[in-house]
């Protein structure tokens, strides 16, 4: 094996990533920018034409790193996967969502995993980066490549690999973000951290796969509870006629023992209300009900029918007050959170929904989504179009409401021209607090 790790080393190895969405474009072009021969493997044909003319489709992979990469020839985009055999590093970066009864839904592992079965030879280095519950990468991808009649640790090597990246943060990426690296066998575990360490700063070993998937989903579900925790606070503060922001900030002036999780509209993202879900699936099945992911999850869901009671009580309470049914609402920001443009999973969605359903009629506004489709049927609108960013048309919509605070939009036009203001996100900080036209989470 010192032959596949100096060839690791020394780039000399082709890597294959599976799935160019959110995570594995940026980990396709880091590779390609470490230089190794890099070859994207899609289903979406689009995402492949994009990705081989040169240009990034995702917000954190630079346009010109891309054009870049590719016009060297050291990344390219494919959908013919029986080029998975000339790959001797494979990245599976596929979608792992719930399905309908909330349940994992791991059919995009599986798809991806019977695709390598098949184009599988010796040699070959297997990580798995999708999030999903312990015990898949032993249970299910494991047996299906001892299957192909080769041994595991000593033909092919099958590791764990958990992706932390989190869009849109300027300060932390593929590179300064420590790996987490988990092998079916020692041996497996060092090719993957050789592997990852031509990429990562810090790649850390842990015993098994098992683990390695675990440390994801405590990451994942200690945001959710966290969050949990701080949305039930908000609610509490608003009972008490209190700022929660403002106990928030002292509070965290403490220098040890407390962290400071903001509240907001819900959970959203393919991340931390999905991760805690597949833990909870997973211990269900063993008999055992894992209680704070189902308490934060009860509170964090509800917080879409929070906004809707502010909003109706900014209507209530400021200026001359007036029913939810026929009033006009400008929804500011649908993405998930401030300054990316994924929409998966945002709580806008249940906030829009819920003002509609209360007679509402909504327009919102989003720079990063253009458009978002509420998939409600009914005669609720759909798709719907982010309508322009004209701070005077405010003054025209009976209440304005905050959902993601983009940092493109100008609080002191926004406080300036909104007749009615509810702020989810804080972008009013202390000039919201206590303002006459303000109503905050
Ligand atoms: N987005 C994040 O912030 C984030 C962060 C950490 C971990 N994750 C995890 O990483 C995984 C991927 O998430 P994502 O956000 O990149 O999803 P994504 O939907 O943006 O990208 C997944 C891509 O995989 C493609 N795909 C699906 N099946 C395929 C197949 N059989 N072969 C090839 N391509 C296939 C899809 O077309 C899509 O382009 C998930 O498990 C997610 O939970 C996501």
């Amino acid at each position: 094996m010192s032959t596949l790790l100096s060839r690791i080393s020394s780039r000399e190895i082709t890597v294959g990533v599976i799935g160019l969405g959110y995570v594995g474009l940026p980990l396709a072009t880091a590779f390609a920018d470490a230089g190794y021969h890099v070859i994207g493997f899609e289903i979406d044909e689009q995402k492949v034409r994009e990705l081989k003319a040169g240009r990034s489709y995702i917000p954190d992979v630079p346009a010109t790193d891309v054009a870049r990469l590719v016009s060297s020839g050291h990344l390219t985009g494919t959908t013919d996967f029986s080029l998975l055999s000339s790959c001797d590093a494979i990245s599976v970066c596929v979608p792992t969502p719930l399905g309908k009864s909330r349940d994992p839904d791991i059919s995009y592992i599986v798809e991806a995993t019977n695709r390598i079965v098949k184009h599988l030879r010796s040699g070959q280095v297997i990580v798995l980066e999708s999030t999903t519950y312990p015990g898949t990468t032993i249970e299910v991808v494991k047996p299906a490549l001892e299957a192909a009649g080769l041994t595991m640790g000593i033909d092919v090597f099958l590791s764990f690999s958990p992706e932390r990246i989190d869009p849109g943060n300027p300060v932390y990426n593929v590179r300064n973000t420590p790996k987490i690296v988990g092998g079916v066998t020692p041996l497996c575990t060092e090719l993957a951290v050789a592997l990852y360490s031509a990429i990562v700063d810090r790649v850390l070993p842990v015993s098994s796969p098992t683990a390695a998937e675990m440390v994801k989903l405590l990451e994942n579900t200690f945001r959710a509870v966290n969050i949990g925790l701080v949305n039930e606070v908000a609610i509490i503060a608003e009972k008490l006629g209190l700022d929660v922001w403002e106990i928030i900030e002292a509070a965290k002036s403490k220098p040890f023992g407390f962290m400071p999780f903001y509240p907001g509209p819900g959970l959203g993202g393919h991340c931390i209300p999905i991760d805690p879900q597949y833990l909870s699936w997973k211990l269900r099945m063993m008999n055992y009900r894992t209680r704070f992911i189902e308490l934060a999850d009860d509170i964090n869901s509800h917080m879409p029918e929070q906004v809707v009671d502010r909003v109706a009580m900014a209507l209530n309470n400021i200026g001359e007050p007036k029913p939810m049914r026929g009033t006009k609402l400008l929804v500011l920001g649908v993405a998930y959170k401030r300054d990316i443009d994924d929409w998966r999973e945002s709580p806008a969605i249940p906030v829009i929904l819920g003002l509609l359903s209360r007679g509402a009629v909504v327009d919102y506004q989003d720079d990063f989504v253009p458009k978002i489709d509420l998939a409600h049927g009914g005669d609720v609108p759909q798709p719907m179009y982010s309508v322009p960013l004209d701070y005077a048309a405010m003054s025209r919509y009976d209440a304005v409401v905050v959902v993601t605070d983009h940092q493109y939009f100008n609080v002191g036009l926004v406080l300036e021209h909104a007749r009615r203001l509810v702020d989810t996100r804080n972008l009013t900080g202390t000039i919201g607090r206590g303002h006459p036209r303000v109503v905050k989470l």
